[in-house]
């Protein structure tokens, strides 16, 4: 709690300036709303007492003037205030950003990615209450209860003392129900959560839904949640009323008490009618920041406790550190496996014994069935994991002492599924190199055989993708993929060939622009077709984590059982 309190105010310290002026204006807010009271009672005294016309026209205006000064002031404090509680919402939600683009890939297998828009929505918005609450009213109801308390002493100390025999009461009729409405409310928010995880599986798994027929079922599922919320959602009406008209009479018996012993005390002689007013005045100051007070106790608890969510993700620890230690001068696109291991949950091995080499130039295919870790081997190369034992070498220096953006920038990955960003084609291609060039962009597409099917688009390289690209074709996705490594023109690249066979046109393309993109580089192929294990230099058969055979194909096929099984059972064999 304290820790998050301290990491919430970092956030604060660059609106000191700022800070500063609206709780000056706080504290002028503050000493008018306290001095007004005392200006009515002048008003009456002036009245009871029968005074001048003059001596009226002066106390009216000293409470004109408490009174424009403290909205004033009162407006000056929430204007300054509400700005920098914004502004530190601005900033934290940049800073969950930021952490987000750097943070491993071993961060987010864990995650949910419901929860991390949850918390970029749902906690930023609690805590953006709490902060506005926290930062605007704790001090000023504080100081004004505690200047309150003493100014009703002062001005009678047994009508003081009925007036706090009462309050127990009020605050405590408040707080049960404020509580039972605090409790409704939240697990309402709760299931209203879950309500909205159903709505995004539907939306992004309708193809499924309406495939499957899964329509009444889902349709089911949705109305029972939807029903349970309204269930809730009556019940914290029926709360919140009730609470309403119990707090309201607690009040009105508060106000009675004050009223009804403030006239004895005046018919005794003890106290002034006009004190009785001013009285009566402050009386109301005095349950309202209480329950305000413990109002901004709960939001500021729920704040702490948004905070600690979005801390999760802003403390994770980046598991692959960019450390850099060496330089690299010329490139040459050389790769050394050594004695690698690698787990992803620090149990079960994935990877063992792992030694091979990558020359500049060559071409290595990675056989071996399915969950074997061949795509796990390639992820190690641009260190979206880092292994637990062995090191990998880049031209012979340890990956782990390169600057990571230099090591990824040498590096292309081709994979499976191409993701898409929902931009232009044009976009998409550039990703790989933002800076690029129309014409550069134009000849990736070429060397890519990918020219042809955009220029056919209404709006050529101008057209938009659509979500994870799905206006385009499985192939047509791919040969974007294909551009944008010719794009980056890197030293290594990375393949991991679709599963499954495209027809023999499409193939032939994509098969095209592979071979003039792996031409002269260092090429890791996860090969799944023949013809591709046929054309490269060398092949790694990984089984169960471990290399059990590696050399040409045909010498392979007599040498390695293994092998001869899986090019039998597994690989794809090309139409001819
Ligand atoms: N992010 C992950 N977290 C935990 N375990 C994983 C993760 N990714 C893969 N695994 C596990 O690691 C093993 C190797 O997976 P990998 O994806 O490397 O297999 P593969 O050889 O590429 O298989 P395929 O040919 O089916 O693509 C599998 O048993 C898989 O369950
Ligand atoms: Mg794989």
């Amino acid at each position: 709690m304290q820790k998050a309190l301290v990491g919430m105010l970092g956030y604060l310290a660059p609106y000191k300036a700022l800070f500063v002026a609206g709780q000056t204006a706080m504290l002028v807010a503050t000493a008018a709303g306290l001095a007004f009271p005392w200006m009515v009672r002048n008003v009456f005294d002036v009245l009871f007492a029968a005074g001048t016309m003059h001596m009226l026209l002066v106390a009216i205006g000293g409470l004109a003037v408490v009174s424009v000064v403290r909205e004033v002031a009162n407006f000056a404090k929430n204007r300054a205030l509400g700005h920098i509680g914004q502004r530190m919402i601005r900033d934290m939600r940049a800073s969950v950003y930021e952490r987000l683009l750097y943070l491993s890939l071993g961060f987010y297998d864990n995650q949910n990615s419901g929860d991390i828009t949850s918390s970029m929505t749902n906690d930023m918005a609690l805590l953006q209450q709490g902060l506005a609450s926290g930062l605007t009213y704790i001090l000023q109801q504080a100081l004004s209860l505690i200047a309150v308390v003493f100014l009703l002493f002062g001005i009678d100390v047994v009508l003081t003392l009925i007036l706090f025999g009462t309050l127990p009461a009020i605050l405590i009729v408040s707080k049960r129900m404020g509580d039972r409405v605090k409790a409704i409310s939240r697990s309402t928010q709760e299931r209203l959560g879950y309500l909205m995880g159903i709505l995004n599986q539907s939306v992004s798994g309708i193809a499924v839904i309406q495939a499957f027929v899964l329509e009444n079922y889902a349709r089911g599922f949705f109305r029972d949640e939807n029903d349970r919320i309204l269930e809730k959602s009556i019940e914290n009406i029926q709360v919140s009323t009730a609470a309403g008209l119990l707090i309201g009479l607690a009040n009105a018996l508060f106000l009675l008490v004050v009223i009804g012993a403030g006239a004895l005390r005046v018919t005794g002689g003890y106290l002034s009618p006009a004190d009785l007013i001013a009285f009566i005045l402050y009386s109301e100051m005095v349950a309202g920041p209480i329950s305000v007070l413990s109002g901004i106790y709960i939001e500021i608890n729920r704040a702490t406790a948004a905070y600690q969510r979005i801390a999760a993700i802003l403390e994770a620890p980046v598991e692959v550190a960019n450390r850099p230690v060496e330089l690299l001068n010329s490139v040459q696109g050389r790769v050394d496996f050594h004695d690698v291991a690698f787990t992803y949950d620090g149990e079960r091995p994935i990877l063992k014994d792992i030694s091979f080499s990558l020359a500049p130039g060559e071409t290595v295919a990675l056989v071996g069935p399915s969950g074997a870790g061949k795509s796990t081997l390639a992820k190690l190369l641009p260190r979206f994991y880092d292994p637990d034992a062995g090191a990998i070498l880049f031209d012979g220096v340890d990956i782990r002492e390169l600057d990571l953006h230099v090591l990824r920038r040498q590096i292309a990955i081709v994979p499976q599924e191409t993701y898409l960003f929902s931009m232009s084609i044009r976009d998409n291609i550039a990703c790989g190199e933002p800076r690029a060039s129309d014409a550069a962009i134009k000849r990736a597409a070429r060397l890519a055989n990918a020219d042809d099917f955009i220029r056919e688009q209404d709006l050529g390289y101008d057209t938009e993708v659509g979500e994870r690209g799905a206006r385009l074709s499985g192939g047509q996705r791919q040969r974007i993929a294909i551009a944008r490594a010719f794009l980056k023109d890197p030293s290594i690249l990375i393949l991991d060939e679709a599963t499954s066979a495209l027809d023999t046109h499409a193939e032939r393309q994509i098969q095209g622009a592979l071979d003039t993109l792996m031409r002269d580089r260092a090429t890791l192929i996860i090969a799944h077709r023949l013809s591709t294990i046929e054309n490269a230099d060398r092949i790694i058969v990984l089984q169960d984590g471990r290399i059990v055979a590696t050399g040409a194909h045909a010498e392979l096929v007599e040498t390695c059982a293994f092998y001869a099984d899986l090019c039998r059972n597994q690989f794809v064999q090309a139409e001819r």
